[in-house]
């Protein structure tokens, strides 16, 4: 799906079901997420994360600015915003940011950026020393993928860590009968449990 077309859908889901369409837990969908419920689902992601950087016996500064890339209504970056000083949720979909911002109880310090290319334009190099991406780049063709990880590691500063979430295999998902869609496709809202378990890769510089 291009560049485009996934942020038409993306806004779409976020105007009709942007919890869901965020961590599509079964039970939930229909705006059946508690709110506060959702938002701990991120406080537990991020502590695992954290464990997990911890684990791997790498230092960097806990306490400056990180960034949440695909932050939907920003079930981690307001997680993040407990442990650093600045961060940036950056969302292709218009009503993704909406949210975000309406959910938003630290907006001193947790802000939110609408981007709808590949590009990062906004940041400098160099800008954050923590960088979390995940459910996010699986939706993307590999083109845009490799773009956006290329941007990520430009604003990511020296000695700071990227942790992201990236399939290396297509998900078994059932194929219905009469046919159905590859668990890879694009267009299928994320299926993707909240858990750093399945963390793809960690970059360090
Ligand atoms: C399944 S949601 C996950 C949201 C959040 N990462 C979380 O785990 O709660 C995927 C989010 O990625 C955003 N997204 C998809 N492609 C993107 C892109 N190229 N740039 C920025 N955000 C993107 C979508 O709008 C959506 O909000």
């Amino acid at each position: 799906m291009n560049i485009k077309r996934l942020r038409r859908h993306w806004d779409a889901l976020g105007k009709t079901d942007p919890l869901w369409a965020n961590l599509t837990n079964d039970d939930k969908r229909g705006g059946k997420w508690d709110a506060d419920e959702f938002f701990l689902t991120g406080e537990q992601e991020i502590e695992e994360v954290m464990d997990f950087v911890g684990s791997r016996s790498v230092t960097f500064d806990h306490g400056r600015a990180a960034l949440d890339f695909g932050c939907g209504v920003g079930r981690l970056t307001q997680a993040l915003a407990a442990r650093f000083d600045d961060v940036w949720g950056v969302d292709i979909a218009p009503s993704m940011i909406d949210a975000a911002n309406r959910y938003n109880r630290r907006p001193e310090t947790c802000h939110y950026y609408l981007n709808d290319r590949t590009e990062l334009a906004r940041f400098d190099d160099g800008s954050f020393d923590f960088i979390y991406s995940n459910i996010v780049l699986q939706h993307m063709q590999p083109r845009d993928q490799r773009r956006n990880l290329a941007e990520l590691v430009r604003v990511l500063a020296p000695g700071g860590i990227f942790v992201f979430q990236l399939p290396s295999a297509p998900l078994p998902v059932p194929v219905p009968k009469g046919g159905g869609r590859d668990s890879s496709d694009a267009s299928s809202p994320s299926r993707r449990r909240s858990s750093s378990a399945r963390t793809g890769a960690c970059v360090e510089r």
